[in-house]
């Protein structure tokens, strides 16, 4: 066939285009969806936990660590939404060891009541994943504030997950080995500021910004709580996850009028540009089954691959400070005893 025939011209030129375009696309996006998780190692035996375990990153996490033989326990606050996600995995992982459990991070007396009622079910955790978050909440769709009035970023990404994971740390450190605590970050972290004297950011005016720098410092936050874990808790591992930039539907609860709109617009580019949240769960699946990270802790993960230290990584110079500042916020002690006053009368 000559190469300026009608048929080479009107066919051939134009389904290389097409196909090399889609080719392309799909190497693009393999490309930008980073590591898979370098380990295969089998899960059967283990107890996790992971927050926000019905949607996004979260749900990718808790379906592969089921796959895996894992016992799962999806912490969530919808409840008729976590069951259909529970059902599925359970269906498709042929694993039955896949449970909901109430919990809003919203309200440190759900937090309590929740790891009360789930202390007197299992007697040790092996994998705790700290995934639940929310990005710039508005009104109508959240209140901008939790039940116990802390702003909600603040709240529910890292102040909420404090309490969890301190009052689960004794059935974290009653494992054959030590328990290992994900804590899902974001790279966002790098912009965000902690002023302690105005965790508030009462200076700031009310608007857009102000809530990008909440959520900013909400994930700065999660590693200073993650290093300081990792100084006050040298029998369990905790580690911080960058998941990368994944297309979930984190800004759900972010309703500006153009929101839905720019969403289905924003689609094409999404795909292309971001993760899936299965490729956004890799590194928190990495952190949660390698064996080769049993020592490891204190670090900051990005694709699967140990950055530097979390100490390496920003400044924790406020760590200790933000402890005992949570530690009085959440009222841990008062709920820690309550909690073992309950494990000693059942
Ligand atoms: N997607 C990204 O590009 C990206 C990038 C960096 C970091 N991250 C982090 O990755 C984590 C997972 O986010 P995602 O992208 O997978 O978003 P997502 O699909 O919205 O998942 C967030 C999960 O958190 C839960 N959650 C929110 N508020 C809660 C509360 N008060 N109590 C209990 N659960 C609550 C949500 O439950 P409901 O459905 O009930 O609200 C949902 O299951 C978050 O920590 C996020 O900050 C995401």
């Amino acid at each position: 066939m000559a190469f300026n025939s009608p048929v080479f011209n009107r066919i051939i030129v134009p389904v290389s285009f097409a196909s090399t375009l889609v080719g392309g696309a799909f190497l693009t996006k393999e490309y930008k969806g980073g590591r898979r998780c370098p380990s295969d190692e089998s899960m059967k035996g283990k107890v996790c936990v992971i927050t926000g375990a019905s949607s996004g990153i979260g749900k990718s996490t808790a379906l592969e660590l089921s796959r895996r033989g894992a016992t799962v326990v999806m912490a969530c606050r919808h409840m008729g939404k976590c069951e259909k996600v529970a059902t599925s995995i359970r269906k498709s992982t042929e694993n039955s060891n896949v449970v909901c459990r109430f919990v809003d991070l919203a309200s440190l007396d759900s937090i309590e009541e929740f790891s009360t009622s789930l202390s007197s079910e299992i007697d040790h955790i092996d994998v705790l994943v700290n995934n639940a978050g929310v990005m710039k909440p508005r009104m109508p769709r959240a209140t901008p504030r939790t039940n116990d009035d802390f702003e909600r970023q603040f709240g529910v990404n890292y102040l909420g997950h404090f309490l969890l994971t301190n009052l689960l740390m004794d059935k974290l450190t009653n494992g054959s080995s030590a328990g290992r605590i994900v804590n899902v970050s974001s790279e966002a972290f790098q912009k965000g500021e902690i002023n302690l004297e105005d965790i508030e950011k009462k200076n700031l005016e009310e608007n857009d910004e102000k809530l990008t720098e909440m959520y900013y410092q909400s994930k700065l936050a999660v590693m200073l709580f993650t290093d300081s874990l990792s100084r006050r808790h040298p029998n369990v591992n905790a580690n911080a996850v960058n998941p990368g930039v994944s297309s979930t539907d984190i800004g759900r609860y972010s309703s500006t009028p153009f929101y839905a709109v720019g969403m289905v617009l924003y689609k094409p580019f999404q795909w292309l540009a971001m993760k899936t949240p299965r490729q956004g769960a890799q590194t928190s699946i990495y952190l949660s089954v390698a064996s080769e990270l049993d020592k490891i802790s204190g670090s900051y993960f990005d694709d699967c691959t140990k950055v530097a230290t979390v100490s390496e990584t920003c400044n924790c110079q406020h760590a200790n400070a933000l402890w005992e500042m949570s530690d009085a916020w959440t009222d841990l002690n008062a709920r820690r005893k309550r909690m073992r006053e309950s494990a000693m009368k059942t």
